[in-house]
Formats: structure tokens, C-alpha cells, sequence
């Protein structure tokens, strides 16, 4: 059998600013004139102990001051794209917040340019096809995710859909109903992260109003099994991030986590790292990770590794070519 970090698999859960490693930090904090409140990388790793996804995002804004040019976008994504294709990823389906930028003063048309830039030559310098998808921040406005939308109209061929991730509880899917139908309307794809921290109810509005096609985590569907017939009836598919949940303690430790009760209950899971250079690993290391910690056999691997093309925005050729 390959080694579980080297089986070709697709990711469907990555943020691209969760892939900023501290050495990657402190170099665009030196060519941007930005001033860390670490000293070193070893400090600033020893700040990456969370109590829950709140203090996890406290951390991940502020180190995103560090990224100021569509160059430092374009650099943090062929980072990740390098060490994702050495970890057995064909495909990625990439997460980017714009809101987190362009509170900062910078433009979405450079975070896009960048980021584009990257994913332009990905295929040939890596192997990995990739598409991208626009999060709204769901701890901000309803109005401010609609702003973002229309901000992204002249770039949107270079967006295949949209997301919903930051601060869960609190911010219901409902919240986001208008902007979600107008994103439908243009043609994007629907995704949006529930479950994570918020209850079952949030996974049901976001498949009900605003029509997602995969949830993001899923993990809390496991409390109410008439959900889990649902999600098994219509193939959902849940995009689930173990080291993630461990980290932001949603779960004491990874053999706890329910992944394989989940595939055992029939759910179309997959394994992703979500925010790898906080959470401790990239997918590779997450498949790892789940087989010597919930014993997965070889088949199961491989079913995570189908499932990941199967729940990608890929077509049926698209994903044969991919695998
Ligand atoms: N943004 C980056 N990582 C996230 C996560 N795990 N949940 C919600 N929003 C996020
Ligand atoms: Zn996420």
C-alpha cells in the first residue's frame, strides 16, 4: 500500500492564510516593514496553544498584517501548493478571506491577482489543479459579505464559489440567505463551514437556506441522527479537519474523534488540514495522523482518498485525470 500521506487525494478544507508558517511570517514582516509582536518563530509557535476557535482567529488575523502586496499572496500559495503536492495532493479547492484584507486597506483585486498568480502555474510546477473559493466572514455583516460580493464581480472568473467560515456560534447560515442567493444567481458554487462549534440546526439552515452543496466540518451532525440519515440519503459531503478539532478543542484527542464512526454510519466524509501551519500538520500528516490514531485500515484510506475527488467541484473526466 502507499504511505497514507503519499495516496493521491484531493483537499476541499484549506485556508490559505491557516498555510502562513512562521519563517514565511517574519520574511514578509522584514520586506514589509511590519513589526511582529514576537521575536522569533519559537515564540511566536509557542503563542499556538488555543482554547477554542475564538482565541485560534485572534492569532490568524493578526499575523495576516504581515501580507500587504499580490507578491506575498502569490508566495504564500505556492508555499502551500509545493508541500501540499508533496503530501499526495492532485487537486485543491482553496479557501481565501477577503474581508480579513480589505479591512486592512488592502485591495481584493490584489489578494485575488496574487493568489491567482500562484494558481496559475500550479498545474505545471507542482501538478496540483486548483479552484478558488471566496469566504464571507460570518462575524461580520450580512451587508459587509454583500459589499465583498459585488467587490469580486470583475474577478469572478477566477472564483469557482463561495464560503462561510470565522466565529460560528452566534452567526446562524440564515444570517447570510441574500448574499448566498445572489451568489447562486452569478453561477458560484455554495459551500459554507457548520457544525464546527455551532449545533446541528446550523447545518440544516445552511443546506435548507442557502442551498450549500458540502459542509465544512459537519462534526456536530454526529448529535442528531435524523441528520445523519439526511446527510447519508442525499450524499452530502462534510469536509472534516481532525487536527483542527483537537487544536481548537472540539475534541480532548484524535482518538476520540468520530471520522470513522462517520464513514461507518455511511457519511461522505473527507480528511483535511484546514489551517496547517497552525494546527500541526498538512493533510499528508492528517491521514497519517487519523490512521495511527483510529486504526483506519488501507481501504478506509483509500475511501477517503475516492471521497476527496468525488466531493470536489471537479467533473467526472476532471476528477479521473486528477486521481
Ligand atoms: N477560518 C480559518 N479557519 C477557520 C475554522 N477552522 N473555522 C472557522 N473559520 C476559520
Ligand atoms: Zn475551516
Amino acid at each position: 500500500m502507499h504511505l497514507p500521506e503519499a495516496i493521491p487525494k484531493a483537499e476541499l478544507h484549506l485556508h490559505i492564510e491557516g498555510t502562513l508558517e512562521p519563517e514565511l511570517a517574519f520574511a514578509l514582516a522584514a520586506r514589509n516593514g511590519v513589526e511582529l509582536p514576537y521575536a522569533d518563530t519559537e515564540e511566536l509557535r509557542r503563542a499556538y496553544l488555543f482554547s477554542d476557535l475564538q482565541s485560534f482567529l485572534d492569532l490568524y488575523y493578526e499575523l495576516m498584517a504581515v501580507l500587504h502586496t499580490a507578491d506575498d499572496f502569490a508566495d504564500l500559495a505556492d508555499a502551500y501548493l509545493a508541500r501540499a503536492a508533496a503530501q499526495g495532493v492532485r487537486h485543491a479547492e482553496i479557501f481565501f478571506d477577503p474581508q480579513a484584507h480589505t479591512a486592512r486597506g488592502v485591495p481584493i483585486g490584489t489578494v485575488i491577482e496574487g493568489l491567482g498568480r500562484a494558481l496559475d502555474r500550479s498545474e505545471e510546477r507542482h501538478g496540483v489543479s486548483t479552484q478558488l473559493i471566496m469566504c464571507f466572514l460570518r462575524d461580520r455583516s450580512a451587508e459587509s459579505a454583500m459589499e465583498t460580493l459585488n467587490a469580486a464581480e470583475p474577478y469572478l472568473h477566477r472564483i469557482a464559489g463561495v464560503g462561510l467560515d470565522s466565529a460560528e456560534v452566534g452567526h446562524p447560515p440564515s444570517k447570510f440567505a441574500e448574499v448566498y442567493a445572489a451568489a447562486g444567481a452569478l453561477g458560484l458554487r455554495k459551500v459554507a463551514h457548520a457544525g464546527e462549534e455551532g449545533p446541528p440546526a446550523y447545518i440544516r439552515e445552511a443546506l435548507d437556506v442557502l442551498g450549500v452543496e458540502r459542509i465544512d466540518h459537519g462534526l456536530r451532525a454526529m448529535e442528531d441522527p435524523e441528520l445523519v440519515e439526511r446527510l447519508v440519503r442525499e450524499r452530502v459531503p462534510l469536509t472534516l479537519c481532525p487536527l483542527s478539532n483537537v487544536r481548537l478543542r472540539a475534541i480532548d484527542v484524535l482518538e476520540d474523534h468520530p471520522l470513522k464512526a462517520m464513514m461507518e454510519a455511511g457519511l461522505l466524509v473527507t480528511v483535511n488540514s484546514d489551517d496547517p501551519a497552525y494546527f500541526g500538520g498538512y493533510v499528508g500528516d492528517t491521514f497519517h495522523a487519523v490512521h495511527e490514531a483510529l486504526g483506519l485500515d488501507p481501504e478506509q484510506l483509500r475511501e477517503l482518498a475516492r471521497n476527496s475527488f468525488l466531493a470536489s467541484f471537479l467533473d467526472h473526466d476532471e476528477e479521473r485525470r486528477a486521481r
